[in-house]
């Protein structure tokens, strides 16, 4: 079994004391679990939490929330993977808030991919439709018909075109985030809508059929897919125990030491 992945993405959260007293108290207490655990602050918090967590457990990493495809140059606002490879092991790519407020490409996000990939950087590929496929809907799983969508919000298309040019050698490294965006938290309690479990792991097997498809059965049942959108303490169940989902990206719940930590003691088959 794969060890799972729990990945906290902060979004634009957190003053900078909020965001070293919560790594800190994550770092307290996930050390015996058997995860690995990403934090993903607002850039601006990176150093300060790296350094917070400088005497960490192995299994707690840093990551970004995004980054630019070049190394230096003129970029006014953006962060290059160069400057990030000295902090952070992972970075998130293509998330669909960058997608749908920022007009991020599909082919923009290929570039970031290939360029984190070339600076050893673990890119956590982010894919996700727009509204519930029907053909897995409860009612309707197994039978229906495909949902169709611009291509923008197309999952096989952004999961293809995410991967265009990435070598079997490398999709290995790459995790799939699977984010339905229907699914994802506006930021407070009333909006939450997480997809069922049993949806999630239909379209994360439809994932690991197009990888199979891509880079053949061994390397697509090797690679991590987690799930995201939702996820807290009272669901996390019914995704971490689904056969094709490896772990959750977590957003809401991941700015409450608390209810994160359950999370991933959860994950970590330990709640
Ligand atoms: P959420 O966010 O857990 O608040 O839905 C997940 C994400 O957007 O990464």
């Amino acid at each position: 079994m794969k060890r799972p992945l729990v990945v906290a993405n902060w979004k634009m959260n957190t003053s900078l004391s909020d965001a070293v007293i919560l790594a800190n108290s994550i770092k307290n207490s996930v050390h015996d679990l058997d995860a690995e655990i990403v934090l993903c602050p607002p850039f601006v918090w990176l150093y300060p939490v790296l350094e917070e967590l400088e005497k960490r457990p192995k299994n707690l990493h840093l990551g970004a929330q995004n980054m630019w495809f070049t190394s230096s140059g003129p970029m006014t606002g953006e962060i290059s993977p160069v400057m990030l490879k000295s902090l952070v092991k992972y970075v998130i790519i293509g998330h669909s808030e960058r997608r749908k407020n920022f007009n991020e490409t599909n082919d923009l996000v290929n570039d970031k991919v290939q360029s984190a990939l070339e600076n050893g950087l673990t890119p956590l590929l982010c894919v996700g439709e727009m509204k519930k496929m029907a053909e897995f809907t409860e009612e309707k799983r197994g039978r229906g018909r495909p949902f169709k969508a611009d291509t923008k919000f197309d999952l096989m298309t952004q999961l293809l075109a995410g991967l265009n040019g990435v070598s079997k050698d490398d999709a290995e490294k790459v995790i799939i985030c699977y984010e339905p965006v229907w699914a994802i938290s506006k930021g407070n309690a009333e909006s939450r809508n997480a997809a069922d479990g049993g949806y999630a792991n239909a379209v994360a097997q439809k994932i690991r059929n197009a990888l199979a498809k891509k880079y053949g059965a061994n390397t697509a049942e090797r690679m991590t897919v987690i799930y995201g959108g939702s996820v807290d303490e009272d669901n996390i169940k019914e995704f971490i125990y689904q056969p094709e989902i490896n772990g959750a990206l977590v957003g809401g719940a991941s700015l409450k030491t608390r209810e994160f930590v359950k999370i991933c003691r959860e994950a970590a088959g330990r709640g």
